[in-house]
């Protein structure tokens, strides 16, 4: 019997929505009611089972999972960050990757503006990842990290540590493995408060973080996070505070590079010690830019003024770079792109290529060292994931830092960041665009909300985009666009046409 494919929403136990491969945007009753036994519109394309990460997209392997299951219930999976019943009554089903695109399950070529969700750097369907990954697994699947070790996580680190931020005097080479940014973050939070400690300021264990901050969803995270949706419910660590943020569209919109206004912002952090006692404060935590709130530029000087704020006040300086590590602004992280050396640096996405989860805080040595005290069988930081250091994500880490090394991929932003630049700032005049930002391979294009419905325009944008081939992310009303480090610059033009003419569209 052939492959199902035009399935109906509705065949699941109880009256359920099922997945469908033709439940996309517009598939609509149409396709519901079309002969269930209808040949697969991808399988006459002669993809063959199997051919996973190896052959051209589409791979039809979790089409024939749909299949033989007779497509599974959507009710089940509660999906994290996602307007979960709307999507389920329209959802957008991607099913292979490859190169620059994803495959949606229908067939469609999906170009991919945001490297997934800012982690896929090198692209999609790497097949030395891959195979690293599967090599490793068939190797020793999993060993525990709590007071045992396998080589290929030093090795990880040790790669790493060469790689490191900070320049020869200052490199950030002791490498903390964690399973995601937000483990990252509240890994960091934790150092600094221990290292405070350890040197004899165990009355520092405030953190501060900025407005509009993203630190990822773990109670420090949110804590230091400056977004209200991620915070309104939930209580907050004790003592955080946050430094105003830096988004100013009334003097800097529409400006190429840094803003020009805003350094003094960070003598917020002054305020914050007046107001605090320096004696309370361990870290300062920010985003070099901004990402997920929209993509905002850190001011001209601004960072060079928060960390000569921090010193003077011996308050540790932490970037998080989940978004910016790895190439994303042009250069391996945003500490060698603005020559501002913090003390801890927390990665995760890139850092694997999305490939497998996994997270890594960058810390100074004299951080690390500080902790290297007391007895030597007494635990130094009580600290740590099942999965910190797993085999598997290292052999993806490794095989990943291979391929941005051979590729160029790490510096291939900044050249390409001229060409992005003027594509990107072509939009500008376009219906509803009130500022438009670009760093590295970066942009944020801001919208102005509709009168009542903050959200929508971008909203619908978004869908409009992916219906026409395009992924874009919004946050709010504004898009923010970071493609893979390997998109050609014709891949650029279609990105901006695609997404002017739904900016057009959708006024
Ligand atoms: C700056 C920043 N920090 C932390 C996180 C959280 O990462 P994760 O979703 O892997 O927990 C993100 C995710 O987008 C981020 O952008």
């Amino acid at each position: 019997m052939p492959l199902t494919l035009t399935l109906s929403p509705h065949a699941g136990r109880g009256g359920h929505k099922r997945l469908s491969p033709s439940f996309l945007p517009d598939a609509g009753e149409k396709k519901e009611a079309a002969n269930a036994d209808a040949p697969s519109p991808r399988k006459s394309r002669g993809e063959g089972k199997g051919e996973g990460l190896r052959g051209n997209a589409p791979t039809i392997y979790q089409l024939e999972n749909l299949t033989m299951r007779n497509t599974p219930s959507l009710e089940n999976y509660w999906m994290p960050f996602t307007a979960n019943r709307q999507f389920k009554a329209v959802p957008r089903l991607l099913a292979s990757a490859e190169g620059m695109y994803y495959t949606d399950v229908d067939g469609n070529k999906i170009l991919d503006g945001t490297s997934g969700l800012w982690c896929v750097n090198a692209g999609h369907g790497r097949k030395r990842i891959a195979d690293a990954v599967a090599r490793q697994l068939t190797t020793m699947d999993y060993a525990p990290s709590f007071q045992m070790g396998h080589p290929i996580a030093f090795d990880f680190a040790e790669k790493l540590g060469e790689r490191a931020p900070g320049g020869p005097d200052a490199k950030l080479d002791r490498i903390f493995f964690t399973g995601s940014g937000s483990e990252s973050v509240d890994t960091a939070l934790k150092i600094a408060i221990a290292y405070q400690r350890a040197i004899g300021q165990g009355t520092r264990t405030r953190v501060i973080g900025r407005e509009r901050g993203y630190h990822g969803v773990g109670f420090g995270g949110i804590s230091v996070g400056g977004l209200v949706n991620n915070r309104r419910v939930f209580p907050m660590l004790p003592g955080t505070d946050h430094l105003r943020h830096t988004h100013n569209p009334e003097r800097n919109s529409f400006v190429k590079g840094l803003p020009a206004h805003g350094a003094e912002l960070a003598d917020d952090l002054e305020r914050l010690v007046a107001l605090h006692g320096a004696e309370t404060i361990a870290a300062v935590i920010v985003e070099p830019v901004a990402g997920s709130t929209g993509v905002l530029l850190p001011p001209q000087g601004y960072l060079e003024r928060l960390r000569a704020i921090a010193d003077r006040h011996g308050i540790l300086l932490i970037f998080d770079e989940v978004i910016t590590g790895f190439g994303r602004l042009g250069a391996p992280f945003a500490v060698d792109y603005f020559g501002v050396v913090p003390d801890l640096v927390t990665t995760a996405k890139g850092l694997t290529n999305g490939a497998i989860p996994m997270g890594a805080v960058f810390s100074s040595r004299h951080i690390h060292d500080a902790l290297m005290h007391g007895p030597e069988n007494q635990i130094e930081l009580f600290h740590g994931y099942t999965y910190s250091g797993h085999p598997a994500a290292c052999a993806a880490g490794l095989a990943t830092l291979e391929i941005y090394e051979e590729e160029g991929l790490l510096s291939r932003g900044a050249e390409l960041a001229p060409y992005w630049q003027d594509a990107i700032h072509s939009l500008n005049g376009l219906p509803n665009i009130i500022d438009i930002r670009t760093i590295g391979l970066v942009a944020g294009i801001e919208l102005s909300s509709r009168k009542d419905a903050p959200g929508a325009r971008a909203y619908e944008i978004f869908t409009d985009c992916f219906k026409k081939g395009l992924l874009i992310r919004v946050t709010g009303d504004i898009i923010a666009l970071s493609p893979p480090l390997i998109v050609e610059r014709g891949e650029i033009d279609t990105i901006v046409s695609v997404l002017g003419e739904s900016i057009r569209r959708i006024s």
